[in-house]
């Protein structure tokens, strides 16, 4: 993709190929949406060839209710669909029905240095204060990840900001695991952070990132609220009692106000320095509902085509199964040589 970059001769003997995951761990939220979604769309109509996992076994890295798990995966699916990922061009399917996940997942534990794994934010976040009582699948969760990408020599891996050291990782263990074996076998995966909202933040609070498992329902946009809801919630974001400035240096300081501005032109498809030039001046009263405006006019369809999908869950199961199919095909081989690598011996007829 970027010629220029330091890998792009590493990984030459790899095609391009994307791979990315999201946790059905609740609903999608706008954050979700600006950061992977719509991206995805736009790299899926660059024709690159794309494989979108929905990761239920990270999901349950921390307490997932079985009927809710099933409920968000189908809904996370249906919000892929909606949001424009063609379900034959790209591969879409959950992870837990590829086993190759799980099985390179158990290699990359025995490559991982409990060093690195010591220094994941998420892991300290997540786990909170009583890390005695985190599970041993939330401090492993970045070594599967790495698997999910590697399983497919995926050489690009488009996510928000919140997955820059997950990629480090994963490009630290592709590394290793090719010099202590001594081959080149695993391509050392680009991160792709791109666009306007790598990092869309909460509507309550602009220093933290907008999350399906925030309390707080009124923190984010649900790819499933109505439209009532979505100006509801815009209206009552926390905002300063200024005016929005004309330059970006300006909005440093004010994290609530970058955020809106940021949310404005990913959904417009513009940069933050044009939203500023059309609204300098206005005070959040006249900004938050154009802001509304747009996020509905941009979200309607979307949310009406994921409950119409909804609908018949058994259809949307099917189409996970044969994606899962078509993933399968190519993690197999893949994991098979791997093992050969690594000198087990795999005898069996498959
Ligand atoms: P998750 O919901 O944590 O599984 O995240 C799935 C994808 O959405 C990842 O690529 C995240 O980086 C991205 N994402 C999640 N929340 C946000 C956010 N608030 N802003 C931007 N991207 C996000
Ligand atoms: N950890 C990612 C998140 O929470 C989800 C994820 C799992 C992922 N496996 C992945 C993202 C592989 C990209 C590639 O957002």
């Amino acid at each position: 993709m970027n010629d220029a970059s330091p890998d792009a001769s590493a990984n030459a003997r790899f095609s391009t190929r994307i791979f990315s995951g999201i946790q059905p761990s609740g609903g999608l939220t706008l954050g979700n949406y600006l950061g992977a979604l719509k991206r995805f769309v736009e790299k899926q109509d660059e024709g690159i060839e794309a494989i979108y996992c929905l990761v239920d076994m990270h999901a349950i890295t921390v307490w997932q209710e079985p009927a809710r798990l099933r409920h968000a995966t189908r809904e996370a699916a249906a919000g892929f669909i909606a949001a424009g990922i063609d379900p034959e061009r790209s591969i879409l399917f959950n992870q837990s029905q590829v086993s190759a996940h799980a099985e390179l997942a158990w290699i990359f534990n025995c490559v991982a240095r409990m060093g690195w794994m010591n220094r994941m934010t998420q892991f300290k976040d997540k786990a909170g204060k009583d890390k005695e009582a985190a599970s041993l699948g939330l401090y492993a969760y970045p070594a599967l990840m790495a698997a999910d990408i590697l399983a497919y020599h995926a050489t690009h891996v488009p996510v928000g900001e919140d997955q820059r050291q997950h990629l480090e990782l994963t490009r630290d263990i592709a590394i290793k695991f090719n010099h202590d074996y001594g081959v080149d076998f695993f391509p050392v995966t680009e991160p792709l952070i791109e666009g306007a909202a790598t990092r869309v933040m909460s509507l309550r609070d602009g220093t933290k990132k907008m999350s399906k498992s925030d309390p707080s329902d009124m923190s984010r946009i649900n790819l499933t609220d109505d439209a009532d809801a979505i100006a509801q919630k815009f209206r009552k974001a926390r905002t300063d009692p200024d005016p929005l400035p004309d330059t970006l240096e300006a909005l440093e300081g004010r994290p609530e106000a970058r955020n809106l501005v940021n949310i404005y032109a990913a959904l417009d498809g513009t940069s933050p320095q044009e939203v500023l030039v059309a609204f300098a001046g206005q005070g959040f009263g006249s900004f938050k509902p154009k802001l509304a405006e747009l996020a509905v006019e941009s979200l309607a369809p979307i949310t009406a085509e994921m409950s119409r999908l909804m609908q018949d869950p058994a259809e949307i199961d099917a189409l996970l199964g044969r994606g899962a199919e078509r993933a399968e095909a190519i993690a197999a081989p893949i994991l098979e040589q791997c093992f050969e690598i690594v000198g087990m011996v795999r005898s069996r007829r498959r």
